[in-house]
Order: structure tokens, then C-alpha cells, then sequence
């Protein structure tokens, strides 16, 4: 059977909703079919007029998630985006809450309360609606950032997927049109790099505080289960600061380090 879409991505929609700043800024691809989106930026050469290069795609075959998981794509349901850009910035590490703000910020405007899971996934009522991918490559001497983002939108089924998830559908019990979605999301991270270069990450520290998921709430690291820590906030580079329950002493995390288990 035919799967028939009633909501095409569509490129002239999304520019045409984009002021003429923006639209002279932005690059848009948007493919029926394609392994990763940020494979395909990662791979391409981005460095050219044009500040941001954003890559969208119906389906992926072999979208892939954090830490080697790959990220479920069925097509026509959700948004698979990515934006390639390069930042004068050389530390990253608070890009990822950076993002995370800017997607809750996203499905604010649609009525959606997301909070953030420390370093970039984004939950309702304790089930993903969205997860962010943060990778890099050097372009000449330039290093290259690829921020991709996985929202889950119009999926109401899916067996593959081995964690709690939702969609905006779910929560909001109607269909959302993701050239909408796209718009907003398009917008907020153009003016989130901006503020990430130009400003401390206290703005974003200050702005993630009440977003924050792990906050005086007890966790394991899934690497040693044994040992439990207490949320204690983030730090002015992004990094978590924990708390162990035993030794009392204060510990920080760096995002790539760590893969948190939420002690209910
Ligand atoms: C996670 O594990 O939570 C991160 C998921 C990131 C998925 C997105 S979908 C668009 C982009 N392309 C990919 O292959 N992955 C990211």
C-alpha cells in the first residue's frame, strides 16, 4: 500500500514565511529520501555565501541517534532537520542546551511544555518528543558544526522505538503542518547562534534553569548504576554539576561522557 502524503515538506511555503534577511541567509534542501541528514552536511562543503545550510528530508534510512543508537525516521511523519553553519566560537559545549531551548521554545508557540533531559533531549510528561544530534567537522581550518534535530510530529505508532516517546500529535490530538514548525525552528536557531557567539552562556544558563529536568532529582550513570547523584544544575560552560549522594562531593559531567538513567 501506497503511504499518501497529505503534508509534503515544501520549500516555498517555509521561504516565503521567512523575512528577506533571513531568506538571504538561509540555504534549504529538502529530500524525499536520504540516509542522515547530517551525514549529508557533514559530508558536503558548506563554506560559501550563504551562513546556514539547512538540510530536511521526508525519510532517513539510517538516521542515527546519540552514542551509535539510530534515530526511527518513518517518512512523512516527523521532521529530520539539520543546520550546517561554522561558529567563531571554539567551546560548544553549552551548544546543545543552546539548541534544546530553542526547540522548547518552538513547541511553546505550539502550546507544547517541553522540558530539557541534560545535555539536549526534550521530553513531555517524562516521553521524548525530541532528540538533538551536535557533531563537527573541519572544512579547511574552519571547524564545521552540524546541530541536528529529530521532532517527533505526526507519529502516533511506532514498534522500533525502545524508550518512552510522544509526538505533538499526541499530546495535542490534531495533526500540525511541519512547514510551520520548520518556519519557527528556522528562526530560533538563527537568532540562538547569533546570541551564542555574541553573549555569555549565562542567558541560556538562566533560561534552562526552570526547563530543567534533573534538578535536585536523583540519577545513575547507566555506565555504573551504583553510584547516585543529585542534579545540581549546569555550570557557565554547559557541563552538569552533580552531586554525589555518598561522598557529598560536587562532580561535573561533560555531555559526551555521560548516558543518564532518571531514578524515578
Ligand atoms: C538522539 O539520540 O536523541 C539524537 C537524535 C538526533 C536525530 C536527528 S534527525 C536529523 C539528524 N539526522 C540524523 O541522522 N540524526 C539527527
Amino acid at each position: 500500500m501506497e503511504v499518501v502524503n497529505k503534508n509534503p515538506l515544501d520549500k516555498k511555503k517555509i521561504l516565503s514565511k521567512l523575512n528577506n534577511h533571513l531568506r538571504t541567509r538561509v540555504s534549504l534542501e529538502i529530500f524525499d529520501s536520504i540516509s542522515s541528514t547530517n551525514d549529508f552536511l557533514l559530508k558536503r562543503e558548506i563554506k560559501e555565501d550563504k551562513k546556514m545550510k539547512i538540510c530536511i528530508a521526508e525519510e532517513q534510512t539510517k538516521g542515527r541517534g546519540r552514542r551509535g543508537k539510530s534515530w526511527i525516521s518513518p517518512k512523512f511523519k516527523n521532521i529530520y532537520f539539520s543546520l550546517g553553519s561554522f561558529l567563531k566560537k571554539e567551546d560548544l559545549s553549552g551548544l546543545s542546551i543552546a539548541t534544546a531551548l530553542s526547540v522548547s521554545e518552538v513547541l511553546t508557540e505550539f502550546n507544547i511544555k517541553a522540558l530539557i533531559k541534560w545535555p539536549n533531549d526534550l521530553l513531555v510528561k517524562n516521553k521524548k518528543i525530541c532528540g538533538i544530534l551536535i557533531e563537527t567537522a573541519k572544512e579547511d581550518e574552519l571547524i564545521k558544526v552540524v546541530i541536528g534535530i529529530g521532532l517527533n510530529v505526526n507519529m502516533e505508532y511506532s514498534e522500533l522505538i525502545d524508550q518512552k516517546w510522544t509526538s505533538m500529535k499526541l499530546e495535542k490530538k490534531q495533526s500540525i503542518d511541519r512547514n510551520l514548525i520548520i518556519v519557527e525552528m528556522i528562526k530560533k536557531l538563527s537568532s540562538t547562534l547569533i546570541k551564542f557567539e555574541r553573549e555569555d552562556f549565562g542567558y541560556f544558563n538562566e533560561r534552562f534553569a526552570p526547563l530543567d529536568i534533573l534538578r535536585n532529582k536523583e540519577f545513575t550513570l547507566k555506565e555504573n548504576p551504583s553510584v547516585t547523584y543529585t542534579g545540581k544544575g549546569i555550570d557557565n560552560k554547559g557541563l552538569l554539576i552533580a552531586q554525589n549522594l555518598k561522598g557529598q562531593n560536587i562532580v561535573k559531567f561533560s555531555s559526551g561522557e555521560v548516558s543518564l538513567k532518571l531514578d524515578k
